[in-house]
């Protein structure tokens, strides 16, 4: 899978491809990942990006050039299934949509900055628009790497226990329930004795059990 990022934060990027289970699967060629400074499209001198918005009002917009010709090149020497505005009024992201994110060849995440960027780059160039939560960053860099970790670690390969992956919160709609590793008792507390069993039936219903009883508690929204 390649991934395209369209940023005017570089730096902000650079740590989150460089650690853990991203950074293997980057190395095992799972996927690549190219991060693009916004800048070099800039326009004149002085590499402008941004201007005061029509109509007045506080902050800037992002211009419509400097994208437009960035997202160009790029569209000319790839086909994208996507091309992915990181905004706070975006659908919400959620497991679902990383499972589906992560069957794609080639992807752009483009990071807003300011008040956002000229609507007609969306009109024109974008084909979804994301959310990671209802709370507004200074940018977009950070729910792109959120974004990314989330779809990195499902392609295959990534995770050395394969079903490790689908066995996260999220992926059938249930958080996951409790784990426990050594010691089996630590200041009174004891592991339950049915993941000391050895009877993996037994253990797999005792899981989704708690899988509920978790989720009944945390996310009831989950179970409706
Ligand atoms: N840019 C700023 N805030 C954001 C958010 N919550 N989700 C996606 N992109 C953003």
């Amino acid at each position: 899978m390649h991934i395209d990022i369209i940023t005017l934060h570089p730096g902000l990027l650079e740590s989150p491809f460089q650690h853990s289970i991203v950074k293997r699967a980057i190395e095992k060629k799972l996927a690549d990942v190219t991060i693009i400074n916004l800048r070099d499209y800039g326009l004149g001198n002085y590499k402008q990006v941004d201007d005061a918005p029509f109509g007045g009002g506080a902050g800037m917009v992002m211009t419509i050039e400097p994208i437009a010709n960035c997202i160009e090149e790029l569209k000319a020497q790839r086909t994208y299934d996507d091309i992915i505005y990181m905004t706070p009024d975006g659908e919400r992201f959620n497991q679902q949509i990383a499972n589906s994110l992560s069957m794609h060849q080639n992807i752009i995440l483009l990071c807003g900055h300011y008040k956002g960027i000229d609507d007609r780059i969306r009109q024109l160039y974008i084909t979804k628009e994301i959310s990671i939560g209802d709370y507004v960053l200074s940018g977009g860099e950070l729910p792109a790497a959120i974004l990314c970790d989330a779809i990195i670690r499902l392609l295959p390969g990534a995770i050395s226990d394969e079903t490790s992956a689908l066995s996260d919160s999220f992926q059938d709609n249930l958080l996951a329930p409790p784990v426990y590793t050594r010691p089996a008792e630590y200041k009174g507390l004891k592991v339950p004795d049915v993941l000391l069993s050895g009877n993996p039936k037994q253990i797999d219903n005792w899981r989704h059990e708690q899988s509920i009883e978790k989720t009944r508690k945390s996310r009831p929204d989950l179970l409706s």
